[in-house]
């Protein structure tokens, strides 16, 4: 074993996630820095890991030069390298144009290549070996997301000592979509390398066991799957959500107060914000609901002046064809409803093609009267609990389709089905008109149901069922060393 290889097996847990939790930063000089980036992710697993000798494995973000793994206060992150061939075929190929509309009910529609595939199997292993190289005996790992689903497996061949879970942050299809997948049996058996698989919903992981009897041949009971060679894997929901102390801190804050201020000011003091917040993505259904508000705008149900809709659109896989037609056809339909309603100083809606700070966010959601979310598909979305969190006060409207996960915590919420247009201004509108009793009463109640839910409560949920895995486990792994 090398030196640096005996440094790093010694993590208690290990996350392995797409995704390095740090952004380099170029500095006006030229040299780099790392910053933490700011997910609830990292902010509900940093404290854990910190405490557990803990290492990240994930990839830096860019297809540079490859870095060595270096310590970032008290966790070690150990950067993956992906040439910029794998960046198209496993990152913009395989993970976001052949899984992630198939896992989002096929919205768009999936590419199926198989050199994509290949570069899928073998970025896959690069990760699963920098986790077998990072863990020490024992040891917890925890694999994120659909961009490493074959790492469980791959993983405990090389490690069988490792407790290994992992969890999904998107939908889980039915099977009827997800057998489209040529490589169907493939994922399904990577994931099985895991003891404990976790979704974002109770429906998503019955999914998942129901395939694997149908296509893998398993025995299962419930959330249980039995392996042939006696291990076990449980399939359970852990609906993920976001630092709720944080958001409010941050919401409570005099800065973010008077930012929000000023936005209002800016806007020209309307009766009414709404404001959407999503990835520029065609999951999280933005042409429609800029399509509706407009529609409520030439029905004559408001003016512009009484209203206005704010919509920041985070840039996201520009490369994918699909992300580049939906920026042009929101470019378009922005640019028509703007010329067709706004007056002078007054556009109907305010479009920002950008990303904001947290602190930013806190203030449009301060600032917004009715926060508009209309996935198609979508995991959870966080969005709707961030705004939930900054309503310090118990007002404001949360409008939210029924195919967010969030939906099925936020029963509360103006709850919309985004391909009925009418059904969605409806709902719209009855937010513009509620009464502030009645949005006092359902904020209420949405806030209690994501503080008592935060994300250090779904990491600890999480992880205290994984070490509960394996009972046998000592056991079985010494019979396995004795044959
Ligand atoms: C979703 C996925 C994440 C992903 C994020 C941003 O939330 O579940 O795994 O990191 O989108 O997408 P990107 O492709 O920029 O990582």
């Amino acid at each position: 074993m090398s030196r640096s290889s005996r440094r790093r097996s010694t993590a208690d847990l290990v996350v392995v996630a797409n995704r390095l939790p740090v952004d380099r930063v170029v500095r006006a000089d030229g040299t780099t820095e790392w910053r933490r980036s700011p997910g609830g992710l990292v902010s509900a697993l940093v404290p854990v890991m910190q405490q557990n000798r803990g290492a990240w494995i994930g990839w830096p973000g860019d297809t540079g030069d490859t870095i060595e793994p270096f310590e970032d206060d008290g966790i070690t992150l150990v950067p993956i390298s992906v040439t910029p061939r794998e960046y198209e075929e496993f990152y913009e190929g395989f993970s976001n144009a052949t899984l992630w509309p198939l896992y989002h009910d096929v919205v768009a529609k999936p590419e199926f290549h198989r050199e994509w595939w290949d570069a899928y199997e073998r970025v896959n292993r690069r990760f699963a070996e920098a986790a077998a190289a990072a863990a020490a005996r024992d040891a917890m790992v925890w694999v994120q997301d659909y961009q490493l689903q074959l790492v469980p497996t791959m993983l405990r061949e090389l490690r069988p000592d490792l407790r290994i879970g992992f969890f999904l942050h998107i939908p889980f299809p039915p099977a009827e979509l997800f057998q489209q997948l040529p490589w169907r049996r493939q994922i399904l058996e990577g994931l099985l390398g895991a003891d404990l698989v976790g979704f974002q919903l109770p429906g998503a992981a019955q999914n998942f066991v129901r395939l694997v009897r149908q296509r893998v041949g398993h025995k299962t009971h419930r959330d249980t799957v039995y392996l042939p060679d006696g291990r076990t894997v449980t399939a359970k929901a852990f609906p993920i959500s976001i630092d709720f102390a944080g958001f409010e801190e941050l919401a409570r804050s005099p800065s973010v107060q008077a930012r929000a201020a000023q936005i209002r000011n800016d806007l020209g003091n309307p009766r009414k914000i709404f404001l959407g917040i999503d990835r520029l993505d065609y999951t999280k259904g933005i042409y429609v609901r800029l399509r509706a508000f407009s529609e409520l705008v030439t029905d004559g149900n408001f003016t512009v002046e009484d209203a206005v809709f704010v919509q920041v659109a985070t840039p996201s896989r520009e490369r994918v064809d699909q992300y580049r037609i939906l920026r042009d056809d929101i470019d378009r339909l922005v640019g028509r409803i703007n010329g067709d309603l706004g007056r002078i100083g007054r556009p109907a809606i305010s479009y920002l093609h950008s990303s904001f700070p947290r602190q930013e966010m806190a203030a449009l959601y301060t600032a917004a009267d009715i926060m508009v979310i209309t996935p198609f598909r979508d995991g959870m979305n966080l969005v709707a609990k961030e705004y939930v969190a900054c309503r310090l006060e118990n007002d404001g409207a949360l409008v939210l389709s029924e195919f967010a996960g969030a939906a099925e915590e936020l029963r509360q919420a103006y709850l919309v089905n985004p391909y009925d247009i009418n059904g969605m201004k409806a709902h719209m509108l009855e937010a513009y008109h509620a009464e502030d009793r009645d949005l006092a009463r359902r904020m209420k109640a949405m806030r209690k149901t994501v503080a008592d839910n935060d994300v250090a409560h779904w990491a600890t949920a999480f992880l205290d069922d994984l070490s509960a895995t394996r009972p046998n486990h000592e056991k079985r792994l010494r019979q396995a060393r004795r044959t």
